[in-house]
């Protein structure tokens, strides 16, 4: 449930006051006022600042920061300093930190080196914001509160003593007996089955690295609930000490971490990191990539969208990225930063804040870029920021719409995770995704995200005429029941190879494939092959192909024209109730996506008003019976489109028809 969501467009930025001279703040916030910045995010490093010495609370800077902004008329979002525990608590405390998977402990001076279950660094953590809570809570310019930083970024492992422990609670809890896990893991394989729940720990290093798949799969789920439950610890604290009104959120998206249910049960609104310019990084070819990998934050858009449909960006890109030892990006060329952050606003994003204000003169982060650089001139990203301010007032009226998309891509966080443990389920699945993506963007069939759950209610799935749910390996009977209603009442679903190979613990069922779908599918698997490298291949049906033997009155819509098994159906259509399912042999290929939003009648929706390049994103948003179109040009060069009715050019303030272009990185919104 949304608890909260912004009612007007606000441009914020990460602040660092503690970085910085006292004798800057004024003019620092008077700055960002001129340009248009409302609210600032601060604190979420600034433990040492708080608690210098166990049990000793100062709050002065901030107090006098904060008092400023008051004054200034700025808003404060304030950070819970977890992420970064001090020297004194560390040295004194080593059970805190994380570890590698040999145990060697990651010591103090990056961040996020702590671990979710120690109970000391529970106890410390739960003092901090308690305190920080108190003393803050009320005061006027505070309108929400920021838990943690990035939660399960740089690292989504955890390898400490305590995450050992936890782990064995967590499986008791899950399994009561070592018979059942033992039996849930499939443990007699290689000799693997525990006889006491203390030979039980976090993944430690083993030849090739070969891991039980299904102890990995519980890993994972047991990382999520170890994060959910640090932020749930922090969010009760949170809840008895702020304002009515004030929000609680997290940043980012990372790994091994049930993003939805820590949304649900912890959070009131989401806020995503975006920093569209690792697609540059040195480390890339963005020459010649066919990946679209310069609008790969859109697919990140989307996720957050689906988390959380009117979220926050809490960091926004405005300068080149970079740490002193990892990660070089160049500069946003003029027109990115703007063209970045609108790509966030056309996602779904109302709120916009910038990382950071000005560049630090030191530490990791030195080439990290914000708005200002060191010298703290005006320059070409302070302007952008001020006139994307300006745009967004003249689209005033989009904050809050809704997205509206062709179908849905389905997930589950069960096949997420055991696509981690299972090289050939990550192979298939993330060529898929990918292909998915791109052709989406090639063909403006924009589409939503919708993570299943054995309790996702009937209504979600309905409100998407077509779902393609790429490759769900792991099946439970009560998501096959849902599926199979969504279909009974006219839905189409597309799926691909290996569907329903697998039980909710990664193991493979003894079932003629697919498996708890083959009533929806109606198709049989009697054979199977990853794509062999040794012979000439069909690049529609890539990866892995399923031989498909139609069972009656299934149709076969194409066949392999490639190896043994050409002549076999790799693509069946099967009608039930009032809708159908399509079952796709092999990954999915850019050509086939696109084969199959035309057959499902769904490819690019807007084609009766706009026909735009490949180049340019369509996005389109909908609010009190008005729809909105976002045009976003990732290329450094003019484009063309062409308008085929007069709508409302909300930048121009005009209406417009027939050819417009687009400047390079340049964007438009059309109100229809
Ligand atoms: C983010 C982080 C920021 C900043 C930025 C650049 O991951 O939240 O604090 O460090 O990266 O490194």
């Amino acid at each position: 449930m949304i608890m909260f969501q912004w009612k007007q467009y606000e441009l914020g930025v990460c602040y660092y006051p503690e970085q910085w001279d006292e004798s800057l703040w004024r003019e620092d916030l008077r700055r960002m006022k001129e340009a248009g910045i409302g609210t600032v995010r601060v604190a979420e490093f600034c433990w040492v600042i708080f608690e210098p010495a166990e049990g000793e609370f100062h709050f002065e800077l901030f107090d006098r920061f904060l008092n400023l902004c008051e004054e200034e008329g700025i808003k404060v979002i304030l950070g819970t300093p977890t992420a970064t525990p001090p020297a004194w608590l560390t040295e004194a405390y080593p059970e805190v930190l994380n570890a590698m998977p040999d145990g060697t402990l990651y010591r103090h001076g990056a961040r996020r080196h702590y671990n979710y279950n120690s109970p000391i660094y529970q106890q410390y953590c739960k003092r901090i914001v308690e305190e920080m809570a108190k003393h803050y809570g009320a005061h006027p310019a505070v309108i929400g509160w920021q838990i943690d930083n990035e939660l399960n970024c740089e690292t989504d492992e955890f390898h400490a003593e305590a995450d050992s422990v936890a782990f064995r609670a967590f499986l008791k809890e899950k399994y009561k007996t070592l018979d059942n896990l033992n039996q849930a893991w499939g443990t007699v394989v290689w000799s693997g089955s525990y006889t006491a729940w203390d030979q039980i720990y976090t993944p430690r290093p083993v030849l090739n690295n070969g891991h039980n798949p299904s102890y990995l799969l519980d890993y994972y789920r047991f990382i999520s609930d170890s994060c959910i439950r640090f932020a749930a610890m922090q969010a009760e604290i949170l809840k008895k000490y702020r304002k009515d009104g004030d929000f609680i959120t997290t940043n980012g998206l990372f790994g091994n971490l049930d993003n939805h249910a820590l949304m649900q049960d912890v959070l009131d609104v989401y806020t995503y990191d975006s920093y569209p310019d690792f697609a540059f990084g040195l480390d890339r070819d963005p020459k010649t990539s066919t990946d679209l990998n310069d609008r790969k934050w859109s697919r990140n858009l989307i996720e957050t969208h689906s988390v959380c449909p009117h979220f926050g960006i809490m960091e926004q890109q405005s300068g080149g990225g970079g740490w002193v030892n990892r990660m070089e990006m160049p500069a946003p060329r003029p027109g990115q930063l703007t063209l970045w952050a609108m790509q966030s606003v056309a996602h779904g994003a109302d709120f916009i804040s910038f990382f950071r204000w000005r560049t630090a003169p030191y530490g990791t982060d030195l080439y990290w870029h914000g708005i200002l650089d060191y010298d703290n001139r005006d320059n070409r990203k302070l302007h952008e920021v001020k006139a994307f301010g300006e745009l967004l007032k003249k689209i005033a009226p989009v904050c809050g719409a809704e997205h509206v998309a062709s179908f849905a891509l389905l997930k589950d966080y069960d096949n997420v995770w055991d696509a981690q443990a299972d090289l050939w389920h990550r192979r298939i699945s993330s060529f898929s995704e990918k292909e998915i993506f791109v052709s989406s963007q090639l063909h403006h069939t924009p589409y939503d995200i919708v993570y299943l759950t054995d309790d996702t209610p009937s209504s979600v799935l309905e409100r998407y005429p077509v779902m393609l749910y790429a490759h769900p390996m792991i099946m439970t009977e009560k998501r096959a029941a849902l599926l199979t209603q969504y279909v009974e009442n006219g839905g189409t679903l597309i799926v691909g190879c290996r569907s329903g190979l697998k039980d909710i613990n990664g193991k493979a069922v003894m079932l003629p494939q697919p498996g708890l779908l083959q009533n929806l599918t109606g198709t049989d698997i009697q054979d199977f092959t990853l794509v062999s490298p040794a012979e000439e291949n069909d690049p529609a049906y890539p990866v892995f192909n399923d031989i498909i033997t139609p069972l009656e009155g299934t149709a076969v819509l194409n066949r392999y024209r490639a190896s043994y098994y050409a002549g076999e159906a790799c693509l069946t259509e099967k009608r039930l109730g009032k809708g159908k399912t399509i079952h796709l042999g092999s990954a999915f290929s850019r050509e086939t996506v696109k084969k199959l939003l035309k057959q499902t009648g769904i490819l690019e929706p807007f084609r009766d008003v706009i026909e735009a390049p490949e180049s340019v994103e369509l996005i389109m948003r909908e609010k009190d019976g008005k729809r909105y179109l976002f045009a976003l040009n990732y290329l450094a060069n003019t484009q063309t489109l062409k308008l085929k009715r007069s709508v409302y050019s909300a930048f121009d303030e005009k209406q417009l028809s027939g050819e417009v272009t687009l400047p390079p990185y340049g964007t438009a919104v059309y109100a229809l």
